[in-house]
C-alpha cells in the first residue's frame, strides 16, 4: 500500500500542519479542510473493501482501519485523516453487548437504565483497545505530514445510545433518567467520561495529532440543563488529554443555543453545525476559539454554482475567526457524489491561499 503524498501539506511534521496550526490559532498558508464521515459509503472503494465484513469487526482490524482511513486522503487531498472507527467501539471494547446495524446505527442488546446496569460497565484501559493503538501507529507511519484526528463520543451522546438502546428522535428515556434520577445520571456520565477520555488518550499517545469529541445529539437540551447535566462530564473527557500537545475539537449538532457553554468545556476548536452561520457562532463564542464548519452536507446535492457560492461565503466568514477549519456542518451523506467533495477541497485551497 502506498502512502500519501504531502501535496497540500507544506510540512512533513503533522504538528505543524495547517489543521494543527489553525486549531492553535496560528497563521496558516491556506484554510485546512476535512469532512466528518469522509471515510464511508460515499466512496466506492470503501464499499468494495467493507463487503461482507460487519462494521464493528472492520473497526477492530488494523489493516482495514488503515486502508479505509487513507482512502479519502488519497482521493480528495483533504488536510487531515480521521481514524475509521465509531463512537460505540470503546463501549463494545469494555464488554457492552451491541451491534452497528446498517441503515439504523448502534443497537444495544440490553439498555442501561438501573444502577446494576451501570455497575456492569467497567472503566476503559489501554489493554481493552491494543488494536486501536496499532491502527494509529500504522497510520501515522503512512500519513507523513498529514495529521490524524482521533475521536470519541461525548458522554451525553453515548448515554443516549445506551439508555434508549439505539438511535432516538426524542431521547425520552434518556431525559427521564437524567431528570428523574440525577444521581444515577451523573454516575453514568462520569463512567462514560472516563471511557471517552481514556479512548482519546490512547489515540493521542499512539500519535494522533488532534482529537475530536462528538456530542452529536446534545442539541436536544436547553442550555441550563446542558450546563447542569452534561458540561462537567464533557469537560472531564476533554481534560483527559489536556497535558498532551494535541488540540481538541468539540462538535455537536443543533447546538446553536449551546455554543458558548460548549466552548467552556476545554476544547481549542468549537465545531459549528450548518444551522448557525460562522459569523453568529463567532459572536456567541466571543471570538475566543477557533471554529470548524459548516457547509450543510445536503447542499452538496445542489448545482455546483450553489455549492461554490456557499463555500466562498463560509471561507470568507472564517477569515475573521481566530482560526478556521473548513468542514461540513455534519457528516457526509452516503449518496454524496465524491467528485463534488474533491471539488470543494480544491476550491477551499484555491480561495484561501495566503
Ligand atoms: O470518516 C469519519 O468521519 C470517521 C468515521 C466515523 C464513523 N462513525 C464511521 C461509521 C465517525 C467519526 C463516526 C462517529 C459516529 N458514529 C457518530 C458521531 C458523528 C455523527 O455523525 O454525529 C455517531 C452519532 C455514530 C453512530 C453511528 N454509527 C451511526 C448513526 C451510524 C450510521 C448508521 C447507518 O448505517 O446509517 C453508524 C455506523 C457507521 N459509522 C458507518 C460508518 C462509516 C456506516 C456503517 C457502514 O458503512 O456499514
Amino acid at each position: 500500500m502506498s502512502g500519501v503524498s504531502p501535496a497540500v501539506n507544506e510540512t512533513s511534521d503533522p504538528a505543524e500542519s495547517t489543521l494543527v496550526r489553525a486549531a492553535r490559532r496560528q497563521p496558516v498558508t491556506h484554510t485546512p479542510v476535512w469532512f466528518m464521515r469522509q471515510a464511508g459509503r460515499s466512496l466506492p472503494e470503501y464499499r468494495a473493501l467493507r463487503k461482507g465484513i460487519p462494521m464493528l469487526e472492520a473497526c477492530r482490524r488494523p489493516a482495514i482501519v488503515t486502508e479505509v482511513t487513507l482512502q479519502p486522503v488519497r482521493r480528495h487531498g483533504v488536510d487531515a485523516a480521521i481514524l475509521f472507527s465509531d463512537i460505540v467501539v470503546p463501549l463494545a471494547a469494555v464488554g457492552v453487548d451491541l451491534d452497528i446495524v446498517p441503515g439504523t446505527g448502534p443497537v444495544i442488546a440490553k439498555p442501561v437504565r438501573t444502577r446494576e446496569d451501570l455497575d456492569r460497565i467497567p472503566e476503559l484501559t489501554p489493554e481493552h483497545v491494543p488494536d486501536i493503538s496499532q491502527s494509529v501507529r500504522l497510520l501515522v507511519g503512512e500519513l507523513g505530514g498529514t495529521p490524524l484526528i482521533g475521536f470519541a463520543g461525548a458522554p451525553f451522546t453515548l448515554a443516549s445510545y445506551l439508555v434508549e438502546g439505539g438511535p432516538s428522535r426524542n431521547h425520552e428515556r434518556t431525559k427521564a433518567l437524567m431528570y428523574g434520577d440525577p444521581g444515577l445520571w451523573h454516575d453514568l456520565c462520569d463512567r462514560l467520561a472516563q471511557i471517552s477520555g481514556a479512548f482519546l488518550r490512547v489515540q493521542a499517545e499512539a500519535g494522533a495529532s488532534v482529537v475530536q469529541l462528538f456530542d452529536s445529539w446534545v442539541g436536544a437540551l436547553p442550555r441550563a440543563d446542558y450546563e447542569t447535566f452534561v458540561l462537567p462530564h464533557s469537560t472531564r473527557a476533554l481534560a483527559a488529554v489536556a497535558d498532551l500537545a494535541v488540540p481538541r475539537i468539540h462538535f455537536g449538532v443543533g447546538t446553536g443555543e449551546l455554543l458558548a457553554s460548549m466552548g467552556s468545556a476545554g476544547a481549542e476548536v468549537v465545531g459549528v453545525d450548518f444551522r448557525v452561520s460562522l459569523t453568529d457562532a463567532l459572536r456567541r463564542l466571543d471570538g475566543r476559539y477557533a471554529v470548524q464548519g459548516n457547509l450543510d452536507p445536503a447542499v452538496l446535492f445542489a448545482p455546483w454554482a450553489v455549492v461554490e457560492a456557499q463555500v466562498r461565503r463560509i471561507v470568507d466568514e472564517g477569515r475573521v475567526a481566530p482560526g478556521h477549519v473548513f468542514n461540513l456542518g455534519h457528516g457526509v451523506l452516503p449518496d454524496t457524489d465524491p467528485a463534488v467533495l474533491t471539488r470543494v477541497v480544491d476550491l477551499v485551497h484555491e480561495i484561501s491561499q495566503r
